[in-house]
């Protein structure tokens, strides 16, 4: 059997990548992970996500995709979105942070999560693929499943955080699968392949 091409997944993010290797199995792909470190200097998502995924292309020559996401509250105009990494040393402390700034402020604490991928293949213009969920944060911790912000993220209609639904269940919802479907929707993955066995 031919090896099957490789696709990287530029991320050093343990949780994303988890989703990444299930959202993307069945592809034909064999993922591999690869955290280049790049800073996220962009002032978009976007822009962060291309960063991410061209860095990997450089330095593999292989197709790659990058992802950048984040958590925008309605009440603080969207904040932390682009920020939503830094809010603090560790997620602990980057959801307390997240909380405590919400203090006084009238619930429902409406929400969405927001998640651009960017591929990048050598020759061809990088292409995004975006994807949201909306929800409401919740002030209590519910729930160990996921990563990040999943705890304190309610998913409408479910009477659950994304802390408290296994895998499966959080892809149906989630801004990332949204974005995954999206880019496997487009046959941008699939001509990636073909050319590759040309
Ligand atoms: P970045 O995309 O690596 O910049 O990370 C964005 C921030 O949003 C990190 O703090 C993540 O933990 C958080 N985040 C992104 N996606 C999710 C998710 O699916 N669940 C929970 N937190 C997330």
């Amino acid at each position: 059997m031919p090896d099957r091409p490789r696709l990287v997944i530029a991320s050093g993010n343990a949780g994303k990548l988890r989703e990444y290797r299930d959202l993307l199995a069945g592809t034909g792909f064999e993922l591999v992970a690869f955290d280049n470190g790049v800073e996220e200097v962009g002032e978009s998502y976007a822009e962060n996500a291309r960063l991410k995924a061209e860095a990997a292309l450089a330095a593999s020559g292989l197709p790659a995709i990058g992802d950048d996401s984040g958590i925008e509250l309605e009440a603080l105009d969207g904040f932390p979105g682009l920020r939503s990494a830094r809010l603090g040393p560790t997620q602990t402390e980057r959801t307390a942070e997240l909380l405590q700034r919400l203090q006084g402020v009238p619930r429902p604490w409406e929400a969405r999560f927001v998640c651009v991928v960017a591929l990048a293949v050598s020759g061809q213009q990088t292409r995004f693929f975006e994807g949201e969920c909306r929800g409401e944060v919740v002030p209590e911790w519910r729930g160990e499943a996921g990563f990040g912000y999943d705890p304190i993220f309610l998913v409408p209609g479910t009477g659950k955080t994304f802390g408290e639904m296994p895998p499966e269940e959080k892809r149906r919802y989630s801004h990332r699968a949204a974005a995954a479907r999206a880019l496997l929707g487009s046959g941008a993955l699939q001509s990636v392949v073909e050319e590759s066995t040309r």
